[in-house]
């Protein structure tokens, strides 16, 4: 009924002369935009859902409305979401709406503003994707050629979308880091300019900078309240995010625009052909930074993630346990041990396979994926079977789009490798590493029978750990023929790669990695059931780096693991209780070697695994309440899952600096029922009980005054620093 009445609304508005108003709606916002026939399609507005008052005041000329996918011709003041050069040269585009078509899916609607351009053929079709219940709006376009045969428009900018934001006191949060520090948080206010954010690494797209923003509109960003705008590129290669603004007080708008980077990347596109380009996913919420986050892990896990919705099984990795001294028996010990601490998988890294050159380390080998037998005498097939004897799965490394130089692959296939014509081999890792180049069929099939070889040979592998640990090098494919498609190509080639493995393989679990922290975006994501968050185990760093990831990712898809100490990569000592708490708090795993621990630090592992057990559907898939940021410099981090009936929730605690008598605010919790009661009891718990230990707390009291914890480590043992404290609530 509601829908004929907004169509009668834009009909009549339309034989008035006014603009034809469109309408997106998901549970809690909407995006209002004028469609009229013959204009330049506008957005109009975009937040929380406007009521049918609003929308009959909503409507352009609009004070802050702006266009939805700009060009080089009625914005030639501003940038451009779409610039061309047409076959005679000229570098304008004008899009003009044709028509609206609107179409159910099983999650909301899709809105289609067919656009052209009336000179040339050229054809634009803008869409908008409503994820109803999940609060989150996608948005692409579809770009046609209809020219004559033969002919080829250029695109040299071609953005999934463009949003304009009502200027004030905006902020804008965005992610960067390096290997083993990902997903720093940056906030910066949006002022005067463009502001960039990019990644052209090729294929580790968020090693840096991530393709995920959050747009704080009033003010400094706060996690519990403030209207927030979340939006991430689904795409894995390259991208640019530009934030535009102008310098005059009279523009009323920011202006954010996503896309594939078009840097030596233009597109030709011929006669007949459509570009597709990646969807772009904006949510509202005035719920603050953790809302929107709220917002995107329901999305994710419901959309994206392969397997979203259940929850990831508790490993042991070998790869900080032996690096690449991998023996059959150090692999049967490592199982035995995490099978013995209620562990439920193990996974084999890097180092068990070549032939001619078997991998010693990572000078050699990528692309010989035959096991060593050496190493391995009773091969994959052995290690399978034993691990089924422990009551445990079995899972195992692979990099299969990279290849030595030193490879029986490589030197079969040299013309395999991405490489600029007439340039000397950039080789990476180890000083002889090389990509290779999916855009060609021959490789695309070799990278399937990677996988499918592996899994044919042993069905019973439940896991693979998919990594890549090197950028797109001197750009060149020696199939391609147009060397500017060669970034997109590569992505469209893996595409087909991951397709077929996930058509073969629906059920084995695959994670996506690459150094670490590289394929973190939700562009890579839906073949995966999780990613590797950073080769940075440190506890205390990866309090930081967790806190970002979750931004826009779920915990049931973030790895994290407990390390040794000293760490491998930052030396730093940290207690066991420690490294296992900020370990429960989201996807808990090990990378050690369990046969360095201690009997009481593996007692200690085994009852916090077991303890994980009871708290892991609300850790893995519950809503994230982020309180306390690491990056306040209170010295503090604290965070709450809840279980979607918030009946049963998590609280973690951290302590991330020590100075003595610094006292820290109570303990105040977020997203409990105010009205109920919760029991709270210390998980993973060492020395004396909290004086709050067993007690009964109502929600409200929880959230507005709550609990007090001693600001030092009081467990025994040497340090005061590095206190924390997980805290199971359950209610009554
Ligand atoms: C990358 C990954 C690590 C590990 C090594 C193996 O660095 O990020 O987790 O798998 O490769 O070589």
């Amino acid at each position: 009924m509601k829908k004929i009445l907004l169509a009668i609304a834009a009909f009549l508005m339309l034989s008035a002369g006014l603009g034809a108003q469109e309408v997106l709606c998901t549970r809690n916002t909407g995006i209002v935009l004028d469609a009229t026939p013959g204009r330049v399609p506008k957005i109009d507005y975009y937040g929380v859902r406007p009521e049918e008052a609003d929308l009959a005041s909503l409507r352009s000329p609009w004070s802050n409305s702006a266009e939805a996918y700009p060009t080089h011709n009625a914005s030639s003041e501003n940038l451009e979401a779409l610039a061309v050069r047409m076959p005679d040269g000229n570098l304008s585009a004008d899009l003009r709406v044709v028509s609206v078509h609107r179409e159910g899916w099983d999650g909301g609607e899709i809105l289609t503003i067919s656009c052209r351009d009336p000179k040339y053929p050229l054809e634009v079709d803008i869409k908008y994707k409503s994820y109803y219940g999940q609060d989150v709006i996608g948005t692409w376009t579809e770009i046609r050629w209809n020219g004559t045969r033969k002919s080829k428009v250029v695109l040299t900018r071609f953005d999934s979308g463009c949003l304009p934001i009502r200027r004030g006191d905006v902020w804008v949060s965005s992610f960067g880091g390096s290997w083993a520090g990902e997903m720093s948080l940056f906030c910066q206010p949006l002022g005067p300019g463009v502001r960039t954010v990019f990644n052209k690494d090729g294929i580790r797209n968020s090693q840096t900078s991530h393709a995920e923003v959050m747009i704080s509109l009033d003010g400094k960003p706060q996690e519990l309240s403030g209207r927030v705008i979340g939006a991430a590129l689904c795409y894995p290669g390259n991208f640019e995010l530009r934030f535009e603004t102008g310098d005059s007080r009279y523009e009323s708008v920011h202006r954010f625009y996503a896309g594939i980077d078009p840097s030596n990347s233009n597109y030709s596109l011929a006669a007949g052909e459509t570009f597709v380009t990646p969807e772009l996913v904006y949510s509202w919420s005035d719920e603050g930074l953790s809302g929107v986050s709220r917002n995107f892990h329901s999305w994710g896990r419901k959309y994206r993630l392969a397997h979203g919705g259940k929850v990831n099984d508790i490993l042991l990795n070998s790869w900080e346990g032996v690096y690449f001294d991998i023996n059959e028996e150090g692999m049967h010990r490592m199982m035995k041990d995490i099978a013995d601490m209620g562990g439920e998988l193990f996974v084999m890294d890097d180092g068990w396979f070549g032939g001619k050159y078997p991998r010693k380390d990572d000078h050699s080998s990528l692309g010989d994926w035959v096991v060593d037998r050496n190493k391995l005498p009773g091969g994959v097939g052995g290690l399978v079977e034993e691990a089924r004897r422990d009551g445990i799965k079995f899972g195992i490394w692979i990099e299969p789009e990279m290849a030595n130089t030193k490879s029986e692959l490589y030197e079969a296939h040299p013309d395999w490798i991405i490489n600029a014509p007439g340039r000397d081999i950039v080789q990476g890792r180890g000083g002889t590493q090389v990509v290779l180049d999916l855009s060609n069929p021959a490789v695309q099939d070799y990278v399937f029978g990677v996988f499918d070889g592996i899994m044919t040979a042993n069905p019973d592998i439940a896991y693979i750990k998919w990594d890549a640990n090197m950028s797109v090098p001197s750009q060149g494919s020696q199939y391609l023929g147009n060397q500017e498609h060669l970034y997109i190509e590569y992505h469209r080639g893996l595409a087909k790669v991951l397709d077929r493995i996930r058509a073969k393989y629906p059920d084995v679990a695959i994670q996506a990695c690459a150094s670490g922290g590289g394929r973190v975006n939700w562009g890579i994501l839906p073949w995966f059931d999780e990613f590797w968050t950073s080769d940075n185990t440190d506890a205390l760093q990866r309090v930081y780096i967790q806190w970002g990831t979750s931004y826009f990712f779920p915990a049931e898809a973030m790895a994290a693991h407990i390390g040794a100490s000293p760490n491998h990569t930052t030396g730093r000592e940290i207690p066991l209780k420690f490294r296992i708490d900020v370990a429960m708090s989201a996807r808990l795993g090990m990378e050690l070697q369990p046969s360095a621990m201690t009997q009481e630090e593996r007692d200690k592992c085994r009852k916090a695994i077991g303890e994980y057990k009871e708290i892991r559907d609300i850790v893995q898939l519950g809503d994230l309440y982020r309180i306390v940021s690491p990056y306040d410099g209170k010295g503090l981090a604290t965070m709450l899952y809840a279980s979607p009936t918030k009946d049963r929730a998590v609280y973690f605690w951290y302590r991330t600096e020590y100075f003595h008598a610094n006292t820290v605010p109570a303990a105040r919790m977020a997203g409990l029922d105010p009205s109920r009661n919760y029991r709270v009891r210390e998980l993973d718990r060492e020395g004396r009980p909290l004086s709050f230990e067993g007690k009964l707390f109502s929600g409200r009291f929880l959230m507005e005054n709550g609990l007090d914890i001693p600001s030092a480590n009081t467990a025994p043992g040497p340090h005061r620093d590095f206190a924390s404290h997980v805290l199971y609530l359950q209610a009554e």
